[in-house]
């Protein structure tokens, strides 16, 4: 019996897809990536509406989950969803700059777990309303960086805070492809420098891609157009000391990476795999791939399993809106630094 009444605002593939499913398995067989998949997955839940202004998604959605949720309900207005409704977690699917005012919403009116997609927002001032909503009104609010969840990626911290291979002293973020997008996609990679670094950002110094001597702002588009989002170079100095490298770049090779080097060795990050690399000298080097554990409930499927945990028992969320803040504050700290000729960027951003 699902315990958990859940809803979701926003219904492009992120918040709808249904990923193909092997015969015989029908929940468990392939990896989620949307908001419905990541429902399906969790038996404590019950997926019960869904809202799009377009009429085209909401049917479409409806359509295609209605062996799962025959009684599934479509909206077009999410104030009337929650009223009716009484959710008790809603998903932020939305374009990013559309996330603040129904996160605000469904915290005054008390859902008690809300999901948003990431990035939190485009301006602090809505992060901070966000954030504010959701803890005047006791409610949880994870923003959805899925890598958090990811197991290698949370193996890789778990080695770094185990001391084997000494202090953590720098952490490189690299991303390409065409859609090396700093707030697309990179938002997704600064996160998880951050995460890595375990540390507040203090400075930092950047390079856009050239011709975006104007891209002082980010308003959002939905992140479609590569054209629109830049590539970026930059360094950051975290508050406890570590340095971090940020490698973007519009290239055909696709995928991305992350390399924290410390005292006595280095651990290498990605989708691909996650190893550990040591040397004796200048020559030798050697490279030990290492285990991960895989859990039920891992990557795009975590956040919700995660969430009803900490609302069930207490604790802290691995991707809480005040870590989405400091990457949200990173990237804007990017465009102030080429803003101003690629000077140094101090933070709290003013
Ligand atoms: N986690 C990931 O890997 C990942 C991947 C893709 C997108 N995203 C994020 O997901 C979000 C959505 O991205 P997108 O590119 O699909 O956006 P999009 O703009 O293409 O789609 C957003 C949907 O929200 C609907 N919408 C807008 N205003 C609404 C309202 N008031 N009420 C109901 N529905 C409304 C639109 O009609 C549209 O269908 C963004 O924040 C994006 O950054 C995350």
């Amino acid at each position: 019996m699902s315990r958990y009444r859940s809803v979701i605002i926003g219904l492009s593939g992120i918040g709808a897809n249904r990923p193909p499913e092997p015969e015989g398995l029908p929940i468990y067989g392939a990896v989620a990536r949307s908001h419905t998949s990541a429902y399906h997955r969790c038996p404590d839940t019950e997926l019960v509406a869904v809202c799009d202004l377009d009429d085209e998604r909401r049917n479409d959605c409806l359509e295609r989950w209605k062996d799962v949720w025959p009684d599934l309900k479509g909206y077009t207005d999410y104030r009337e969803m929650f009223d009716v409704e009484k959710p008790d977690i809603v998903s932020v699917a939305t374009s990013d700059h559309l996330h603040a005012d129904m996160v605000v919403e469904a915290a005054e009116r008390k859902i008690p777990m809300i999901v948003c997609e990431k990035p939190i927002a485009t301006t602090l001032d809505d992060a901070d309303r966000m954030i504010a909503a959701a803890e005047a009104n006791g409610v949880l609010l994870s923003v959805e960086h899925s890598r958090r969840w990811h197991p290698s990626f949370l193996q890789a911290r778990e080695l770094i805070r185990g001391g084997e291979l000494g202090e953590a002293r720098t952490v490189t973020t690299e991303m390409f492809s065409q859609r090396a997008m700093l707030f697309r996609n990179g938002t997704h990679a600064i996160d998880m420098m951050i995460f890595l670094a375990q540390g507040d950002p203090a400075w930092v110094t950047a390079q856009l891609e050239d011709g975006f001597e104007h891209f002082t702002e980010y308003k959002s588009d939905g992140g479609h157009d590569p054209t629109t989002d830049p590539y970026v170079s930059a360094y950051v100095r975290f508050a406890n000391d570590v340095r971090g490298f940020v490698n973007f770049m519009k290239v055909d090779l696709p995928g991305s990476q992350w390399t924290v080097t410390c005292d006595g060795g280095r651990i290498e990050v990605s989708d691909r795999e996650l190893k550990v690399v040591t040397g004796g000298s200048y020559r030798e080097w050697s490279e030990t791939p290492y285990p991960v554990d895989q859990y039920v409930h891992q990557h795009f499927g975590g956040f919700v399993p995660e969430i009803i945990h900490v609302h069930e028992n207490g604790g802290g969320l691995v991707s809480p809106a005040t870590e989405a803040r400091k990457t949200l504050e990173l990237m804007l700290g990017m465009l102030k630094s080429h803003e101003l000729g690629n000077s140094r960027v101090d933070f709290p951003l003013s």
